[in-house]
């Protein structure tokens, strides 16, 4: 049997420019979402959702133009199941080549009692007329039963039966409120696609809120149990702690491949030039500590651990950061660094000691990083020129 076939390919549907967009403190002209966009189909992911249309003429204008330009990346029509912003998102995806409808409306008691006041009878009857709706205009649709992890499962399979009826392609139970745990996202997924009427003609989506930091780890467990597209931000960003992240996922996914039997189609190669023009652009920083992309995810400070890199990089990385363009893997100097680093770093900027020179040095610099922890490349180089130059 040919080993690839054995792969899930996981499509990655970025929201970053939707949901992301809704970071309190993140802001992007309508009118740069291109920029973001363009990259965003450099990097491979899989489908675009590039805004709610509906909600201003500048969002809709941005959807519009990066349907036109964008035309081998699918784009997202987002919308709340109610007709206005259906003919919306219908209008800005137009010229789309590939497009999709994303519908969504509440399915937790708590939503409906106190956001939507509906009846669940009212919020199925309003699901399935507003996909049927949708569906004469677009073929994909892809519905959302928002905060579904806080839903009564009876409820989310009766909402899910009923859009598939109406012709839902793709099934998305967001994690709303970051809420969930693995093993519960695990059964939740299981149970809808074995028990929901028609479960097993549709495919499934998960959408991981991080709350409570699980947001990668839910994402997993929903691979695992049957969905194939997982939906994610750069840089994580988004409502309140954020969206699964990008780069996370899919590094976990690439690192671990064998172990999780899936795959996806992004250029990793493109990773952290994504990252870093979203940060930009979006005039949101990244984390020192974020993993992947944050300035400390691949420097080593402990002189245990700069020795075994420099003998092998694989003591202490399990990742190539060059892979995902990330400059290179960074060893800092500092007050737990040893000879073997220092000497190193010396001989990549060309300078070659003795032993005797070498002990001088490491006084010195030992003295400079006891004063302020890490002793940057031009004070090392410095200290060796006093050094070599008194000896
Ligand atoms: O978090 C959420 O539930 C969403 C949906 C509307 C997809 O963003
Ligand atoms: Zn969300």
């Amino acid at each position: 049997m040919n080993e690839k076939q054995e792969y899930t390919r996981v499509q990655i549907f970025d929201t970053t420019l939707r949901d992301g967009e809704q970071s309190p403190g993140a802001a992007i002209e309508p009118e740069r979402k291109i920029v973001i966009a363009r990259q965003l189909a450099k990097l491979g992911v899989d489908v675009i959702e590039p805004g709610f249309p509906v909600s201003s003429p500048g969002e809709f204008a941005a959807v519009q133009q990066i349907s036109r330009e964008l035309q081998g990346v699918e784009i997202a029509g987002f919308a709340r199941a109610v007709k206005g912003d259906i003919d919306a998102a219908v209008r800005a995806t137009q010229d789309a080549g590939k497009r999709r409808l994303h519908l969504f409306i509440s399915s937790s008691d708590i939503h409906l009692n106190y956001q939507l006041r509906k009846s669940r009878e009212e919020v199925v009857r309003q699901a399935r007329e507003m996909v049927a709706y949708g569906k004469q205009f677009v073929d994909e649709i892809e519905f959302s039963a928002m905060d579904a992890t806080r839903s009564g499962r009876e409820f989310v399979i009766e909402l899910v039966e009923a859009v598939i009826a109406e012709g839902a392609t793709i099934i998305n139970l967001p994690d709303t409120l970051g809420y969930a745990l693995p093993g519960e996202i695990t059964e939740l997924f299981q149970t809808v696609r074995k028990e929901a009427r028609g479960g097993n003609t549709v495919r499934y989506s998960a959408h991981c809120h991080n709350d409570l930091g699980l947001a990668v780890a839910n994402s997993l467990a929903a691979i695992g149990a049957g969905a194939t597209q997982i939906e994610v931000t750069v840089n994580g960003i988004g409502e309140r702690a954020g969206n699964c992240s990008l780069e996370e996922l899919v590094m976990a996914i690439e690192t671990r491949k064998e172990a999780l039997r899936a795959e996806t189609g992004i250029n990793i190669g493109e990773i952290y030039e994504t990252s870093r023009l979203v940060s930009r652009s979006m005039h949101f920083p990244i984390a020192f500590n974020k993993p992947i992309v944050g300035r400390n995810a691949f420097q080593h400070e402990s002189g245990i651990h700069q020795d075994g890199l420099l003998k092998n990089r694989s003591t202490y990385e399990i990742m190539d950061p060059e892979a995902m363009g990330i400059p290179r893997s960074m060893i800092v100097l500092g007050k737990h660094s040893g000879r073997h680093a220092i000497r190193h770093r010396l001989a990549e900027f060309g300078i070659e000691v003795t032993d005797e020179q070498m002990q001088d040095i490491y006084d010195r610099f030992k003295a400079k990083a006891d004063e302020q922890k890490i002793v940057t490349d031009d004070q090392l180089i410095r200290i060796a020129g006093e050094t070599t130059r008194t000896q």
